[in-house]
């Protein structure tokens, strides 16, 4: 099937039609609400304030707000060092911008998930998103499958190590503050990821000047685990939008910060005190847009159920599931909105 990046021509033929089979119902104006001037800024969370006892309880107190409300917060102040960033992103555009037969070494094989190619592709008249992915998984790290992982740009391997290693102490201290926050045992969430799973996505959504209003770069979705962290390479390229209260919201991130969002596994595991909120990300007219996104999973032994911690007293809200079920239903179908845990909700 066609990559999105064949028809990334940088404008040399306008002529070129946009396939079918990228020409999605277009997302309509109205809809969204937030855009030009008047873009949203997600609430930003300090990690320094979460860290200082002076400010620490307000501090987890705003996180525990954005996780229910936006199920989305950016964080500034994270502490990975700009080098294992810098490094990191330097590469991915590397990696993105050789030519096709190059990528195509990573490319995904039958019965594996990661690779380079696209996603959540699962009938051959469905409608394909206008992007260009990587995925591998990246933690622990006996689990690699090396045969995805890109040997050029050479230093690659080592920034997605380093990156994975900081973004892991990172998402992990961001579980303890969240369950702090909700009066919870704060070991009691970085308990279920620690030594898991982590996934890494890198996008690529190449301009389409014929057509940005008529394709999706990605679908609509919530994500599956327990927390992302999106990284943008350039923070002033924007695309990803979030929904609230029916409404479509573009995202505007402040310059360096992570965008963090709750995935479907930790608003049942929270028995819905978090919210694992439905986003996706449209394309722009001209400019090229590329982003890093870092899942952490559950282990997939695990049965996924409301947290004792978590409900004092309130009534069990979601239905527990296999984590392997779970995931095996995700990606047997095409992203559509939060299908798969509204099917859990009781
Ligand atoms: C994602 O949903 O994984 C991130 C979409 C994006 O902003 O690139
Ligand atoms: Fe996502």
């Amino acid at each position: 099937q066609a990559l999105a990046e064949n028809f990334n021509n940088n404008g040399v033929d306008d002529d070129l039609q946009v396939p079918q089979r990228y020409l999605t119902k277009e997302p309509s104006a109205e809809e969204v609400v937030a855009g030009g001037d008047s873009n949203c800024v997600i609430p930003v969370i300090d990690l320094n304030r979460l860290v200082d006892p002076r400010s620490s309880s307000s501090e987890c107190a705003k996180l525990v707000s954005a996780c229910r409300h936006w199920g989305f917060f950016q964080l500034i102040n994270h502490g990975v060092p700009d080098q294992v960033i810098g490094n990191l992103k330097s590469d991915v555009v590397k990696f993105f911008n050789q030519p096709l037969e190059d990528k195509e070494e990573c490319a995904q094989r039958p019965g594996s998930l990661e690779g380079y190619g696209q996603a959540f592709v699962v009938s051959e008249d469905q409608k394909l998103d206008w992007a260009d992915m990587l995925y591998i998984q990246v933690q622990p790290s006996e689990s690699r499958d090396l045969r995805f992982w890109p040997t050029r740009p050479s230093s690659f391997r080592n920034s997605i190590d380093a990156y994975s290693l900081e973004a892991r102490e990172l998402g992990h201290r961001l579980l303890e503050f969240m369950a702090k926050g909700v009066g919870a045992d704060p070991a009691s969430l970085r308990a279920v990821f620690q030594g898991q799973a982590q996934g890494m996505r890198l996008n690529y959504y190449p301009p389409c000047r014929q057509a940005a209003d008529r394709v999706l770069g990605l679908s609509p979705h919530s994500d599956p685990g327990g927390l992302t962290l999106l990284l943008q390479i350039n923070d002033y390229v924007h695309g990803l939008q979030v929904k609230k209260d029916g409404k479509w919201f573009a995202v505007e991130a402040v310059d360096g910060a992570f965008i963090v969002n709750v995935g479907d596994a930790l608003e049942i595991m929270s028995n819905g005190k978090f919210t694992s909120v439905e986003h996706r990300a449209v394309i722009h007219p001209t400019k090229e847009r590329t982003s890093v996104a870092l899942f952490f999973f559950p282990s997939s032994d695990m049965i996924v159920g409301p947290l004792p911690e978590f409900m004092k007293g309130n009534q069990v809200r979601y239905r527990s599931t296999s984590y392997q079920d779970y995931m095996k239903q995700y990606f047997a179908e095409k992203l559509d909105g939060r299908k798969h845990l509204d099917r859990l909700r009781l």
